[in-house]
């Protein structure tokens, strides 16, 4: 068949040229190409290069937000449900479920042919437990009682959806970023440990559905403050090893924060110790997910032109090194537009500008973090796996 290089094909290696130069995705993200419009959805530009592209989405903005909802289904190949797996959201007492919110947000991801990823079984830490779990009496057996909750819980949860999940975020942040050292719960508490509780946890989502990919999630990031978070997870991920505990993946959270606009040196700086990072876990054998990418776009001045400029020149930065690891098949936002971006409550700017965290507008327009998104999955490495 004779080769023929069509439109997409021209841009494509037209950014894979630019993304050979320092910083150059600068250029790329400010380039008004294809990627920044919507000639080419990023779910697609991502399966060329064998990837998937998707977001987190929450019950609110599917069934309030028709335009964000088809957004999200003309983008993504690949879903979350932003809290309504959690089980502060899941578990109104001991000895209920409530599942409609997260049963709604997977039909939907189904009938859009959309995989749907769980996220999470548990969040280990008490200020994401629900009140009940935090104050439970254990009772006389304490351990046996943390045992039962537990493994009834991811029980409950995995059998109920089988192969339809077919990646679980088992345990999301137990690694406490100050020191590196793990978090108690009530749950490890009664159960005798953090490990003991984290390692039934996986073992628990094995047994129950050993279709899926296993992950520990957590934010440990490339940004400098964060030595001792990344030293943490990697104790963590070599004792599962050590132990034995059915962990397959990393999930690498991905909620980046600027430091003023992003200079050749400030990425060299940074990228040093990620990739060191990411030799250390992908040796180990844990393939890679980029599981919430979003950007805090701190230290950048609220005119809109430059603040783009700088989130999208820094998600370029990010995602060209962390793309360039074949273990890694999947990136998902958190969030695909700034109108449903959990930054602005969690961390707003401190000159009151509204954030932009994400790679659409508040009505819903690409912005240049868009085109960087589109560009790096566009130049990262096929997959060939
Ligand atoms: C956040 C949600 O976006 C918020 O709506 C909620 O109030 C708190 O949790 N790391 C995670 C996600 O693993 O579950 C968090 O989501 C963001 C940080």
């Amino acid at each position: 068949m004779p080769t023929m290089l069509n439109r997409r094909d021209l841009i494509v290696s037209a950014a894979g040229l630019i993304a050979s130069a320092p910083l150059a995705p600068a250029l790329a993200a400010a380039m008004p190409d294809a990627a920044g419009t919507e000639a080419a959805a990023l779910k697609d530009v991502a399966a060329r290069r064998r990837l998937r592209f998707g977001t987190a989405l929450s019950f609110g903005a599917l069934t309030r937000d028709p335009a964000y909802a088809a957004l999200v289904a003309r983008q993504c190949g690949l879903l979350v449900a932003e809290n309504e797996m959690k089980w502060q959201w899941l578990r109104p007492t001991p000895t209920t479920f409530a599942f409609d919110r997260f049963d709604a947000i997977l039909g939907w991801g189904e009938a859009h042919g959309i995989a749907v990823r769980g996220h999470n079984l548990l969040w280990h830490q008490p200020k994401w437990l629900p009140a009940w779990l935090n104050a439970y009496d254990f009772g006389s057996a304490p351990h046996r009682e943390a045992e039962r909750l537990l493994t009834t819980h991811i029980d409950t949860v995995t059998r109920r959806y089988g192969t339809r999940i077919k990646s679980y975020d088992v345990v999301n942040e137990a690694v406490n970023p100050k020191d590196g050292t793990l978090y108690e719960t009530s749950l490890s508490k009664a159960l005798g440990g953090t490990e003991p509780t984290l390692d039934l946890a996986f073992h628990t989502a094995r047994a129950a559905a050993p279709h899926a990919q296993l992950v520990y999630n957590d934010y440990m990031s490339w940004e400098p403050g964060n030595d001792a978070h990344r030293a943490g997870v990697l104790r963590l991920l070599e004792g599962f090893r050590r132990r034995g505990t059915p962990v397959d993946a990393l999930g690498v959270q991905s909620h980046l924060i600027t430091q003023g606009l992003p200079t050749a040196s400030h990425v060299a700086a940074l990228e040093g110790p990620w990739r060191a990072f990411l030799d250390a876990v992908t040796h180990m054998g844990y393939v890679l997910v980029v599981t919430e990418l979003d950007v805090r776009d701190n230290m950048l001045p609220a005119d809109i032109a430059v603040r783009d400029r700088g989130v999208a020149e820094f998600t370029r930065a990010y995602l060209d090194v962390t793309l360039a690891y074949p273990q890694l098949t999947d990136v998902l936002c958190w969030g695909l537009a700034d109108r449903h971006s959990w930054i602005e409550g969690f961390e707003p700017r401190r000159d009151r500008a509204p954030r932009r965290p994400t790679l659409y507008d508040t009505a819903l327009q690409p912005k240049p973090m868009r085109a960087a998104v589109a560009a790096a999955l566009a130049t990262a490495p096929i997959r060939t796996g």
